[in-house]
């Protein structure tokens, strides 16, 4: 591996490919999906008051990192893909953004039972946790679909 590979923002892309680095992604974000489907089918008196700290401290972070991957990966897409993709491209990195933005409430919430012993308002929570997971999993399979297949598959090497 060359220094100029190991220290660019693209590595990851290099060395393992670009598909492979944005399904890598998708299977962290569908074990979050599942924990938090985990936790609303446990609701309302159900739920793993530690899981839900170390979920509450997790998350965020999780996503901006999957995020800033994919978003890292289209940005080093073939220019005349990213023309065609364009208006999906916007989309998906405005969901993003708003996935984060919800993020926030759902580990507040989980904080709180972290913290507390105590959930909150359970319908209010469990829609919260159902519409964030099943928006997200839609996400995923939509990039899965119209993203990823115009990825390149082969690591690419210095200077592409
Ligand atoms: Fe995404």
């Amino acid at each position: 591996m060359s220094a100029r590979t190991s220290s660019t923002p693209s590595a990851e892309h290099r060395q393992r490919g670009a598909r492979a680095a944005f399904s890598t992604s998708h299977r962290r974000l569908l074990a979050l999906c599942h924990q938090l489907e985990e936790f609303a089918d446990a609701l309302p008196n159900r739920l793993d008051q530690a899981r839900c700290g170390k979920v509450a401290k997790t998350m965020l972070p999780l996503l901006k990192a999957c995020h800033a991957t994919e978003e890292r990966l289209i940005d080093g897409m073939d220019a005349s893909r990213k023309r065609k993709l364009a208006a999906s491209i916007v989309r998906l990195m405005s969901e993003h953004l708003r996935d984060q933005y919800f993020a926030e409430d759902i580990v507040e919430a989980l904080g709180q039972v972290s913290d507390d012993e105590s959930s909150p308002n359970p319908e209010a929570f469990g829609f919260m946790l159902r519409s964030f997971f099943e928006t997200q999993r839609r996400h995923i399979a939509f990039e899965q679909e119209h993203i990823v297949p115009h990825l390149p598959d082969q690591p690419q090497v210095s200077g592409q």
